[in-house]
């Protein structure tokens, strides 16, 4: 069993949504998930085991804005996230530009404070991908085989 921040970026709610299916997807399989749809630095950095990201994409290519705070700061900070693994599931719309890109720019980060990732991101176009919430449950039940 792992404990297991969900941490959200979303402007309009559909991340927020899945975020949550995902979140009570993940407690059912007898893990102990918790949604930040607010995230915070503390809260990120208080010895989490594992993180699953769950973004869209804003403007043009930006981070949700209630997730940018977080990103800004463990930018800021650099805290060591070599003993937390991650998962990240990214939404997004091929027919802009930057394509998925607050999700790929979160990937960077964690890679880059040396968080571990499990499995393959999820990236949900959602020109190509009608039923977000089937592609993220398959996904999840996956993922958490490999955790
Ligand atoms: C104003 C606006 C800008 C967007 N910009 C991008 C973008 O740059 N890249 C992308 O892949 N998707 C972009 N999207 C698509 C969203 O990421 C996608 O619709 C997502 O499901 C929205 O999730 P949310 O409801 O959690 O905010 C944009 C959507 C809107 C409405």
């Amino acid at each position: 069993m792992a404990d297991i921040l969900v941490v959200v970026g979303s402007t309009y709610g559909n991340a927020s949504l899945l975020a949550d299916d995902c979140t009570e997807q993940l407690n059912r399989l007898g893990h102990r998930a918790v949604l930040l749809n607010e995230p915070t630095y503390e809260q990120v950095t208080d010895h989490p085991d594992v993180i699953l990201i769950c973004t869209a994409t804003i403007g043009q290519g930006d981070i949700p804005a209630n997730l940018q705070p977080l990103y800004d700061q463990l930018r800021a900070h650099r805290p060591d996230f070599s003993a937390v693994r991650f998962g990240l599931i990214a939404l997004g719309d091929s027919s802009y530009e930057s394509f998925a890109e607050g999700g790929k720019q979160m990937n960077e980060l964690m890679h880059d404070l040396g968080a571990k990732p499990v499995g393959q991101a999820l990236f949900i176009d959602s020109c190509e991908t009608p039923d977000a919430d089937e592609a993220a449950a398959e996904w999840i039940d996956n993922w958490v085989e490999k955790l």
